[in-house]
């Protein structure tokens, strides 16, 4: 995954931002990258979980560096595509951070909790993509890809926010393919169903399910396992990758044929 060659012949670093690298879904991602050779910038707002990842990393002889931001907020943004410009090319920006707070029915979701998860999983992704966009339009072979939900298509019960969110980034990704394709920078989602992820639990939690519940969670997955978070990383780094350079726009969803099948009635 390393970069093509710079105006003095030498071998330029090519580099990907993840965030949300601090567990799950982000953390497989950014491990996966680095596996594939990009120097990655493992954002996360729990500097500790940054640091985490980006030292197993580079125990594995991977390139990585931690970057504690919080991606609700521009400021934090615009420092993480500085620190991306000194490490080489970014060519890849994973928007990954998200919050998942279930178990809120509309007449109780406030004002506060509706706007912190818009900032978290939307407005993030806007302000990292602009922070990013002058360094990604550098190349010709850029590209961001965002992380919806299955919830963008198919409603749990209280779940508003977070699906309303997850239903925007799908909109957001289409809006950037059409925008950026001058840039020549894609946009692609991704939209994954359960996933063995520690925000999972909790999730899962919030909407009454029993500690036995949890503890038979891994097996109700459709295919009756829950995926990996690798399962995810696998496919964000095919559509990050230049073999996937015609899929542009669209939400790939990573489910194990989860809206696939109709409930009996
Ligand atoms: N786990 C699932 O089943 C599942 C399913 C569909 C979609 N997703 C989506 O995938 C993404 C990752 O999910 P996960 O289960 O790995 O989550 P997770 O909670 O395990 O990890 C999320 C990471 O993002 C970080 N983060 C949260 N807010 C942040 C902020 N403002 N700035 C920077 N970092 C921040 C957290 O500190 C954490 O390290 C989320 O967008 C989530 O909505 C997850």
């Amino acid at each position: 995954m390393t970069g093509g060659s710079g105006a003095d012949g030498e071998v330029e670093v090519e580099v990907a931002i993840v965030t949300g690298a601090g567990q799950g879904i982000g953390r497989a991602t950014a491990a996966r990258l680095a596996a594939g050779g990009a120097h990655v910038v493992c954002v996360d707002r729990v500097a500790d979980a940054a640091e985490r990842t980006a030292a197993e990393l580079r125990g594995a002889g991977r390139r990585a560096t931690a970057c504690t931001a919080d991606v609700s907020h521009g400021v934090d943004c615009e420092s993480v595509a500085e620190v991306a410009a000194r490490l080489g090319r970014l060519r890849v920006l994973c928007n990954i951070a998200g919050i998942s707070p279930f178990s809120t029915g509309i007449s109780e979701v406030t004002e506060e909790l509706w706007d912190r998860v818009f900032a978290v999983n939307v407005k993030s992704v806007f302000l990292m993509s602009r922070a990013c966009l002058a360094q990604l339009a550098a190349g010709d072979d850029a590209v961001v890809v965002n992380m919806a939900s299955v919830h963008a298509f198919a409603a749990l019960e209280e779940s508003a926010p977070y699906a309303a969110s997850k239903g925007a980034i799908v909109a957001l990704t289409r809006q950037m393919a059409v925008d950026l394709a001058p840039a020549k920078v894609r946009a692609v989602a991704v939209a994954p169903g359960a996933v063995d992820t520690p925000s999972s639990y909790t999730g899962a939690l919030g909407l009454g399910a029993s500690t036995t519940e949890l503890g038979v969670l891994k097996d109700r997955g459709h295919l009756g396992w829950l995926a990996e978070p690798s399962d995810v990383a696998e496919v964000v780094a095919f559509l990050a990758s230049r073999t996937a350079r015609y899929v542009n726009g669209t939400t790939v969803v990573v489910d194990g044929g989860m809206l696939a099948q109709l409930p009996r009635s």
